[in-house]
């Protein structure tokens, strides 16, 4: 038996869950969909910071030519950054073999916070992924969704309820998985809106705000259920895909 924990929203980090768990870390629109794009599309690694400053002297520290500084405020790119958030901005031609150093709202500032602990990134785009991943390994799971401004966000607790269940119906011939009221409250949630991501985009508050400043494309494409089979995992300060 091992127990599937869901933390709707990232208020709920404690440090006491962090350790013995394999943690996943949730943040669909945008920062989990981007990074499996950059991963994807080549990006060497990513370094996630919390604070724009400390981004920028990042950057510097580590020098122009192979690094990019990537992210955004409100959803849109920060000034004198070179790109922004929107999955659609990391083609191969910008970011093979490149250092990214990336700074979001809600995203990189719950990676900052789980700093030093392993975990795994998620969103719609590679859910099969990191099922099929957790798996493979032993052990307990807490899944940490980065919400909104400190507090829930709808698409998050879809895409956590589609990884608490996407393991609970893998495991299911040879190990019972003990959900939490968390995870059960994501898992109802995903049966309501997996299958219906595009409708999911059309009432959910940042899905909104994001089609409010022009990015519909950048919905459409965290909607592709599945469609970037890559585990990007956190360690030691960098995001890299597993395989490397
Ligand atoms: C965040 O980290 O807050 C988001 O990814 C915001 C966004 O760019 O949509």
């Amino acid at each position: 038996m091992r127990r599937a924990s869901l933390f709707l929203s990232p208020g709920d980090v404690a440090d006491g869950i962090l350790q013995g768990h394999l943690l996943v870390a949730i943040d669909v629109l945008r920062a989990s969909t981007t990074i499996c794009q950059a991963l994807v599309a080549g990006a060497r690694d990513i370094l996630p910071v919390a604070e724009i400053e400390e981004a920028k002297r990042l950057a510097e520290s580590l020098g122009q030519e192979n690094t990019l500084l990537c992210g955004e405020r409100e959803g849109r790119i920060i000034p004198g950054f070179d790109l922004g958030n929107s999955p659609l901005e990391y083609p191969s031609e910008k970011v093979k073999d490149k250092t990214l150093v990336m700074c979001t709202t809600n995203g990189t500032a719950l990676l900052a916070r789980l700093k030093g602990v392993e975990t795994v990134i998620a969103g719609f785009v590679n859910a099969g992924a990191v099922v099929r991943h957790l798996g493979s390994l032993k052990g307990d799971m807490a899944v940490f969704c980065a919400g909104l401004h400190g507090g829930f966000s709808l698409e998050d607790a879809v895409c956590g309820g589609t990884i608490v269940a996407g393991l609970e119906s893998r495991l299911a011939r040879r190990e019972r998985v003990l959900l939490s009221d968390g995870a059960l409250a994501g898992k109802a949630l995903f049966q309501r809106w997996g299958k219906n991501l595009p409708g999911l985009f059309k009432v959910a508050h940042h899905a909104r705000y994001l089609a409010s400043l022009g990015f519909e494309r950048d919905l459409a494409f965290a909607a592709r259920m599945n469609s970037l089979p890559v585990v990007p995992v956190y360690r030691e300060g960098r995001i890299t895909s597993l395989k490397n």
